[in-house]
């Protein structure tokens, strides 16, 4: 059985073709095949406003999925697949239409039915995309953290998923991208701040680790950006106040347009200061980001007691987050039930939507004129 994905639920423009088992076979053999997979990512492009612009977003997909499909078209026969499955739901507004229009099209003139996908469905079987997918136990527990999701996700069979605990605010991937703009690190942020992070061994600076007193599973970011925020103003304003803001070095602190401006420098000797400064907050950030997700998806395993944990979402490709998750978890089950994405299927792809659309079979079968799309997840 062949599966076409269209993934445009954000800034990453993905298609796949990925082939499985017909349903009900022997599940050993259930292990998918990528035969086509193609990646366009418009980070570079939003890079330039630190942060996404969404009418840009959707012409960017609008203008690459033709060339992309002409591609499967030449490699595969779009008319040879068996399902279109495409991201309907959260994400960007007008760049989930781009990619379900192609979709809706698609299926009426190669009378395949849709598999509408949620994108966080995707990031929760992300680890799966070269995995044979009876290795997934039910109950399976989930922590699924992207740019604009973070939750913990039990599911106790195939297609019946309860959310035990989310963001009361920003998203992880969100906080880490909003420490990044106050530390005027690059877009997207948590890359940048887990390299500046990367060049010390420890810090200065200790940030309280978010929600780690509540009884729940929820998370709480908001915080720790108020924390970092304070936390640049009191350095900056303590950094030559008596020089003037034209005096500036470009390197020197940019704040966020919300801090009062800055009447300081940095002199040339403090600039090699000022990268220190920045990895030793990014250092704390990120560790009281990543402690904060060990700590309740430990909780959450005690309490549930999974069969498998996983984890997921472009979060998940931060190397601090992947060690601790292990090092913790393996002490209450074992290390071979703990699935990670590999690096590149952590960030938005269309491989793991093809894999979510498989799972999904066959409640998510949805005909051209009925897909729904919505900027909400339906979970
Ligand atoms: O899943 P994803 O590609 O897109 C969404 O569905 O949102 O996740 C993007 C998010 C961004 O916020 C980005 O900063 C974060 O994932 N991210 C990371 C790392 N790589 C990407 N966060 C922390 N450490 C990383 N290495
Ligand atoms: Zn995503």
């Amino acid at each position: 059985m062949k599966i076409l994905a269209i993934e445009t639920s954000c800034d990453e423009t993905g298609i796949a073709v990925l082939e499985f088992a017909p349903l009900g076979t022997e599940p050993n053999l259930n292990k998918p095949k990528i035969l086509f997979s193609v990646l366009s990512s418009q980070v570079d492009i939003h890079a330039k406003t630190a942060g996404i612009v969404p009418e840009i977003a959707s012409r960017i997909h609008s203008e690459i999925l033709p060339h992309f499909l002409i591609q499967v078209d030449q490699k595969i026969g779009l008319g040879n697949v068996d399902y279109i499955a495409t991201t309907s739901s959260p994400g960007l507004l007008g760049s989930l239409l781009v990619g379900n229009n192609f979709s809706r099209m698609l299926s009426f003139l190669y009378n395949k039915p849709i598999l509408a996908v949620d994108h966080i469905m995707g990031h929760f079987y992300s680890s799966f995309v070269k995995l044979p997918l009876n290795k997934i136990e039910f109950p399976a527990l989930g922590l699924i953290v992207s740019g604009g999701h973070t939750a913990l996700i039990l599911a106790t069979a195939k297609n019946k998923f309860k959310i035990i605990g989310g963001t009361r605010d920003d998203a992880a991937g969100e906080a880490f991208d909003k420490v990044a703009r106050l530390l005027n690190l690059s877009y997207p942020g948590g890359p940048a701040i887990s390299q500046a992070a990367a060049k010390i061994k420890n810090s200065p600076f200790k940030f309280t680790t978010p929600m780690l007193k509540s009884n729940d599973f929820d998370f709480s970011f908001s915080g720790l950006k108020t924390q970092v925020r304070q936390t640049v103003e009191k350095i900056t304003s303590n950094c030559h106040p008596e020089q003037s803001e034209e005096a500036q070095p470009a390197s020197s602190y940019k704040m966020d347009k919300k801090i009062r401006p800055v009447k300081s420098s940095l002199p040339e000797e403090s600039m090699r200061l000022s990268n220190m400064v920045k990895s030793q907050i990014a250092f704390a950030a990120q560790t009281a980001i990543v402690d904060s997700l060990v700590k309740k998806s430990f909780s959450a395993t005690t309490k549930y007691h999974p069969k498998t944990f996983i984890l997921g979402g472009g979060v998940a490709a931060n190397q601090l987050l992947r060690e601790k998750l292990i090092t913790e978890l393996s002490v209450i089950m074992p290390k071979n039930k703990i699935f990670i994405p590999e690096l590149k299927y952590a960030t938005d792809n269309a491989a793991m939507i093809a894999i979510a659309g498989y799972m999904g079979l066959p409640k998510n079968i949805t005909a051209w004129d009925k897909l729904e799309t919505s900027s909400s997840s339906n979970l």
